[in-house]
């Protein structure tokens, strides 16, 4: 039988408005310790490990990862595609029961998102998404992050970091997103979260690149909820309009490269441009976010260098999220 009562995070689905909430507050609160106090974590981890176990790319989960979890005095254990079983050879029911008996914690970077679900399901720690082709959920954490950091009180200069004088909740609320990009894990993930947390999110996908259907039925159900807006357009200068925030991601995600030709044929149009963000009618004050990596045609350098653009920050923040997710899940034990 499947262990009972472990914690996991695989999805915001699972979680609720506070428990997301908490967890950007808790990152937040952790950026300003490291970063602004250098403040010490007394090493909670201390002699734990981490299997991070990746069968894609990466760099800034791997990093925010593997530096998360030594500063809280653990050991990251990193486990390539070309160094374990990881449901090549070996069946990943198999391989979570192993690897589960020697560490405190997994995290695994999948394709099918069923991967991640049975490693979870047979697992005796805790289990952490670092992407599957369904969700990538500490991405759509680093992204409020930096959102309440953008549209919330506003440091005087470098020196100063005063993101944790608010609550994300007093800022987030009422901020209008537009996705205009591919229907793909990324944006899965924000159609789980915004809609509970209340934020609006206005869709452009190509026609036959919707996300879900399952997806989009959770965010309905938690729209009418919140009273929160979504709406869905093949038309990207219809979702800018009146967007806070323009987001986009790779037209080719990873495990799609043979559909490489098709897709950039498919995505034309859907290039993030100011003229776009201009004819479309977004904010006057409108950001730019990419989780990264970025692929020049899907945002023109003149977006993605100028400072609409947050992408950097964003990246930073993979680190403060990823290290409040640990901090809950091996050292508080709790979401709450
Ligand atoms: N955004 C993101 O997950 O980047 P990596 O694939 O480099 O980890
Ligand atoms: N949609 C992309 C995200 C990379 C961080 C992919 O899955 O490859």
């Amino acid at each position: 039988p499947a262990p009972q009562g472990i914690l996991h995070y695989l999805t915001h689905a699972d979680l609720s408005k506070q428990q997301i909430y908490n967890l950007i507050t808790l990152a937040i609160q952790h950026k300003y310790n490291v970063k602004y106090l250098d403040t010490k974590s007394g090493q909670p981890l201390l002699g734990k490990t981490l299997a991070i176990m990746f069968s894609k790319r990466s760099t800034r989960t791997r990093v925010a990862t593997e530096t998360a979890v030594t500063y809280l005095g653990g050991q990251p254990m990193f486990l390539g595609s070309q160094d374990i079983q990881l449901g090549v050879n070996e069946s990943l029911l198999d391989t979570s029961k192993v690897v589960s008996s020697m560490v405190d914690g997994m995290m695994a970077r999948v394709g099918s998102h069923s991967e991640i679900v049975t490693l979870a399901k047979y697992s005796t720690v805790p289990v952490i998404n670092a992407l599957s082709d369904k969700y990538h959920p500490t991405q759509i954490l680093a992204d409020l992050m930096t959102m309440h950091e953008i549209f919330g009180p506003q440091p005087k200069d470098d020196s100063s970091y005063v993101a944790h004088l608010t609550h994300p909740q007093e800022t987030l609320p009422g901020l209008k997103v537009a996705w205009v990009g591919d229907g793909n894990n990324i944006l899965h993930s924000m159609l789980v979260t915004f809609p509970k947390i209340g934020v609006h999110l206005s869709v452009a996908t190509p026609k036959g690149y919707s996300p879900a259907e399952d997806v989009v039925k959770i965010a309905k159900h938690e729209a009418a909820k919140t009273n929160t807006e979504i709406s869905f357009t093949h038309d990207p200068k219809v979702a800018v309009n009146n967007a806070d925030v323009i987001v986009t991601d790779t037209w080719v995600s990873m495990g799609q490269e043979s559909e490489k030709a098709k897709r950039l044929k498919d995505f034309e149009g859907y290039q993030i441009t100011s003229s776009l963000a201009k004819e479309g009618g977004a904010k006057k004050n409108w950001k730019f976010l990419h989780c990264l990596p970025r692929k020049q045609e899907e945002v023109s350098d003149e977006v993605f260098y100028s400072p609409i653009s947050h992408v950097f920050q964003e990246a930073e923040n993979r680190k403060w999220t990823i290290l409040a997710v640990l901090d809950a899940l091996l050292v508080k034990k709790s979401f709450d």
